[in-house]
C-alpha cells in the first residue's frame, strides 16, 4: 500500500481485516515511526482497533523495495490534491510510479485507488510500459470511504468498482475482496475513473440543489426538514445527502467537482451545473454572516462563536472546512471570533481563540454558530447557556436543534431553511388545515 494517508490506513488495515499480508509505505518517516509505534496519526472510528487487532498481518516501511518485493498488488493511495488551475495533481502518483524498482518478477497488479482524472490510468499504462514493467498489470479501483465511516464502508461498500485493462488482474483484484459481499461493478479502466468522479459530484449536486430549496424555504416560510423528508421518500430519489446546511467542504467534494468540471473545461465542455453547484456552495458558507447581521446588525465590535470547526463530525479533518470561511468573513466584518471543536485544534486559524468547552466558546458572545453537527451540542440547549451568552442569538448552520424548543429555551433561534414559528401561521395556512380536517 503506497501512501499511510487516510485512504491508505483505511484500505491497508481492512485488507489485512480481511486476512492479506500488508506492507504500508511512506514517505514521510515521523509518519512511519509512529504507525510502528501503535500511534495513529488520524481520528478514524474503528481504525485503531483493526489495526490493532492485525498487528501481525500489517508492516510499514520507509522503503520501496521492501514494500514491493514479493507484492502480489501495489496499491497506490497517495493524495491527489487540486492544483492552482483546478486540475488534479498527480506529483505523488507518479513519484510511486517512477519510484518501482527496474524489474519486479512475477505479475503484481498495480492498484489505482487515489481519485484521479480520467486517462490516468491509460498514461500510468505507458509509464509502466516504458520503463519495461510491461508485466505489471493495472487496474482502477476507486475508493468510495466516507471520514468517520470509512471501516464500516470498506467492509460492507454499497458496491466494489474495477476497472481493467486484462480481464484477469480484474478478477484478481475482485478476488482479493473476497469476505466482502457486495455487488461488483466491472468495466473499463476509464469508466471506473469516472464512477468516482461523478458519484462525488452527484453527492455535492444533491446538497447544492436541497441547499438552494433551503433558501427558497427561508423566504416562502416553508421547512426544508420536511420539504426533503417528502422529496427523499420518492425511491427513485432517496432520503440521503439531502441534509440542507452551510454547504459542503471535505478533501473530496470540493476537490472532485472541481476536478471533474475542469477535466470537462479541458475536453471543451462547459459542465454548467457544476459550476452552479460549486457557486451555490461557495455563497451557502456566507450566508451565516448575512443571518447575523440580520439579527445584530453590524459585526464591528460584537464576538461571534463558531460551535464545532471539522468539516463533519467524528473527524478532525478542517480540509476545506465550511468554518474557514466562515471564521474570515466575520473576521473581516470587524467581529472576534471564538470556537470549539471536540477533536480539532488547527494550529493555521490566525485570529481565532480555540476554547475547551461549550461553555467557555459561548460566555460574553452575542451569537454562536452550530458549524458542525457533533452530537454533543444536539443537547445544548440550556438555560445555562443562554445566560453566559450576552445576547441568545443562536444560529443552526446545520439544523441540528428542534427550533421550537431552543426559542421556548428563551434562543433567538434560526436554521437553514426552517421556518420561524415565533409568529402566528398565515390564515391561508389555517384555511387549508381547517379544510384538511375537514
Ligand atoms: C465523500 C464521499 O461521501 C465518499 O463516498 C467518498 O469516498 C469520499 O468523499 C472521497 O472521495 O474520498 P467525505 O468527504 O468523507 O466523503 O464526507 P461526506 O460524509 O460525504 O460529507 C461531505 C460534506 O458534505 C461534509 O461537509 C458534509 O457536512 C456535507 N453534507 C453531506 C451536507 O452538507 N449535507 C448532506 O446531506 C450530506
Amino acid at each position: 500500500m503506497f501512501g499511510a494517508g487516510y485512504v491508505g490506513l483505511v484500505t491497508g488495515a481492512c485488507f489485512a481485516e480481511l486476512g492479506h499480508e500488508v506492507v504500508i509505505r511512506d514517505v514521510v518517516p515521523e509518519r512511519i515511526e509512529r504507525l510502528r509505534a501503535g500511534e495513529v496519526p488520524i481520528f478514524e472510528p474503528g481504525l485503531d482497533e483493526v489495526l490493532e487487532r492485525n498487528r501481525e498481518r500489517i508492516r510499514f516501511t520507509l522503503d520501496v523495495h521492501d514494500a514491493v518485493e514479493g507484492a502480489d498488488f501495489l496499491y497506490v493511495a497517495v493524495g491527489t490534491p487540486p492544483t492552482y488551475s483546478g486540475d488534479a495533481d498527480l506529483t505523488a502518483v507518479w513519484s510511486v510510479v517512477d519510484g518501482l524498482p527496474d524489474a519486479i518478477p512475477g505479475r503484481p497488479v498495480l492498484v489505482l485507488k487515489s481519485t484521479v482524472p480520467v486517462g490516468t490510468g491509460e498514461r500510468v499504462r505507458a509509464r509502466l510500459d516504458a520503463r519495461g514493467l510491461g508485466n505489471v498489470g493495472y487496474a482502477s479501483n476507486p475508493e468510495f470511504l466516507a471520514e468517520g465511516s470509512a471501516v464500516e464502508d470498506f467492509m460492507h461498500p454499497d458496491r466494489i468498482v474495477v476497472g481493467a485493462f486484462e480481464e484477469q488482474d480484474g478478477d484478481r483484484v475482485v478476488e482479493l475482496h473476497g469476505g466482502v459481499a457486495t455487488q461488483v461493478v466491472r468495466t473499463d479502466v476509464p469508466s471506473a475513473e469516472l464512477v468516482k468522479l461523478a458519484a462525488n459530484a452527484f453527492l455535492s449536486t444533491r446538497i447544492s440543489f436541497i441547499n438552494e430549496i433551503a433558501n427558497v424555504c427561508d423566504l416562502v416560510g416553508a421547512d426544508v426538514v420536511d420539504v426533503a423528508r417528502g422529496v427523499g421518500l420518492d425511491h427513485r430519489l432517496g432520503p440521503h445527502f439531502l441534509r440542507a446546511g452551510i454547504g459542503f467542504g471535505g478533501s473530496c467534494f470540493p476537490k472532485d467537482v472541481t476536478a471533474l468540471k475542469q477535466l470537462a473545461g479541458n475536453e471543451g465542455y462547459p459542465f454548467l451545473l457544476l459550476q452552479a453547484v460549486w457557486e451555490v456552495n461557495e455563497l451557502q458558507k456566507r450566508r451565516v454572516v448575512a443571518k447575523l447581521q440580520k439579527h445584530l446588525g453590524t459585526l464591528r465590535g460584537r464576538t461571534v462563536a463558531l460551535l464545532g470547526l471539522s468539516f463533519k463530525p467524528n473527524t478532525d479533518d478542517m480540509r476545506e472546512a465550511p468554518s474557514r470561511v466562515i471564521a474570515y468573513r466575520l473576521i473581516a466584518e470587524g467581529a472576534e471570533v471564538r470556537a470549539w471543536d471536540p477533536v480539532s485544534r488547527p494550529d493555521d486559524l490566525p485570529g481565532v481563540e480555540l476554547c475547551d468547552s461549550v461553555l467557555d466558546a459561548v460566555r460574553g458572545v452575542h451569537a454562536a454558530v452550530i458549524v458542525t453537527e457533533w452530537p454533543e451540542l444536539r443537547a445544548i440547549v440550556s438555560a445555562e447557556l443562554r445566560e453566559a451568552m450576552a445576547c441568545p442569538v443562536l444560529i443552526d448552520g446545520r439544523n441540528l436543534l428542534d427550533p421550537k424548543e431552543a426559542r421556548d429555551a428563551g434562543f433567538v433561534y434560526e436554521g437553514i431553511g426552517r421556518p420561524s414559528h415565533a409568529s402566528p401561521p398565515e390564515p391561508r395556512k389555517l384555511e387549508r388545515d381547517a379544510e384538511l380536517r375537514a
